[in-house]
């Protein structure tokens, strides 16, 4: 008998196109992982409120272009579950029973909780769904009998709250409703931003997927390189160069000549950066085929989800049963 699969789940905020510190800090495993495992992928809409409650915009439209980032990145609705949260509200109800049995300082002294609260700037996080954002997790988690969750290393901790949520359920209710998810941590290949510094959408330092062509090679012009090189026959360092950094994933060929050319003051970085750039012209163009095919199809994305919606009600609704059961609800 074949062995049953086992059952993945992960998410992303939609807030933002996708940008490549996304693409290979997390989607590249997911893409990967749909091979072997059967694999929820859901947009959390509702994580997004947690944090832009005062001026959501358009969240609704943000899932779409999320959804659609993803399927061109090579995420397959055929292999795959993608979904909405919002549109399965079985995760609300867990959300709310779950809350019935998490202890207030397991949530309290969440690294990521403790530090969003000081950099809230303007914002006032101090709110209830805040508070709960990886209660919410753990809901959006547990409701599939995830074994595993894919997750970037700042993730860590929440899956670890999820397990023992899960066992202290079990415990408490005398059944194995859910098993305690793994967490996978992503492959991580660094990919720093334009600035030097993590790729991220705080910095404003990112480079997105459906960055149009012609703007691909404004932004590597923006890039930092060896700050010590002002003549193009110095010789550069590449280690300290944002340039030389994405030439390692976009261009690993020709990664070793770069190094040593410019170390021995060979190549200007001009010219280095214009080879940067058709190097992510070539990556990006299937990608950006992609996307141009699903945002012309808007049945077709709508149809996704509305399937993704569906076959994640049918596993979440089953779940509810056995945890309201075991509550003696
Ligand atoms: N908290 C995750 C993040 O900010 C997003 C997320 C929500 C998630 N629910 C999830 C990730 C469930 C993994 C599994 O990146
Ligand atoms: Fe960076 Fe290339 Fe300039 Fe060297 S030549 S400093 S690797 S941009």
């Amino acid at each position: 008998m074949a062995e049953k699969k086992g059952v993945i789940l992960s998410g992303m905020r939609p807030t933002g196109l996708l940008h490549l510190g996304n693409l290979f800090g997390a989607l590249e495993n997911w893409v990967r992982l749909q091979e072997e495992y059967h694999c929820y992928f859901c947009v959390v809409d509702w994580h997004a409120l947690t944090t832009a409650y005062e001026d959501p915009g358009d969240i609704r439209g943000s899932v779409r272009e999320m959804v659609i980032d993803w399927l061109s990145c090579g995420i397959d609705p055929e292999k795959s579950v993608v979904f909405r949260q919002s549109d399965v509200k079985e995760h609300a109800e867990l959300h709310l029973l779950l809350s019935m049995i998490t202890p207030l300082p397991w949530l309290e002294r969440c690294p990521t909780y403790k530090e969003q609260l000081q950099h809230a700037g303007e914002r006032n996080l101090a709110t209830y769904g805040f508070l709960g954002y990886p209660l919410l997790q753990t809901a959006d988690i547990l409701i599939y009998r995830a074994d595993a969750v894919p997750v970037g290393e700042d993730q860590a901790p929440h899956i670890e709250m999820c397990r023992e949520l899960a066992r202290r359920f079990n415990h408490l209710y005398g059944k194995k409703v859910f098993p305690e998810p793994a967490t996978i941590l992503n492959e991580y290949k660094t990919v720093p931003g334009l600035d030097n510094r993590k790729m991220s959408k705080s910095y404003n330092n990112v480079i997105e997927i459906s960055v149009p062509p012609e703007e691909i090679y404004n932004r590597v012009r923006m890039m930092i390189t060896d700050p010590g090189r002002i003549r193009k026959d110095d010789p550069g360092n590449p280690d300290v160069c944002s340039v030389f950094a994405f030439h390692g994933i976009f261009n690993r060929e020709e990664l070793a000549g770069i190094r040593s050319s410019c170390k021995r003051g060979e190549i200007g970085c001009v010219q280095c950066k214009k080879n940067l750039a058709s190097r992510m012209q070539d990556f990006l163009a299937p990608i950006h085929e992609k996307r141009r095919e699903l945002e012309k199809d808007r049945d077709r994305v709508d149809a996704i989800l509305e399937d993704g919606k569906a076959r994640a009600q049918q596993a979440a609704r089953e779940t509810m049963e056995d945890v309201r059961s075991a509550m003696g609800l």
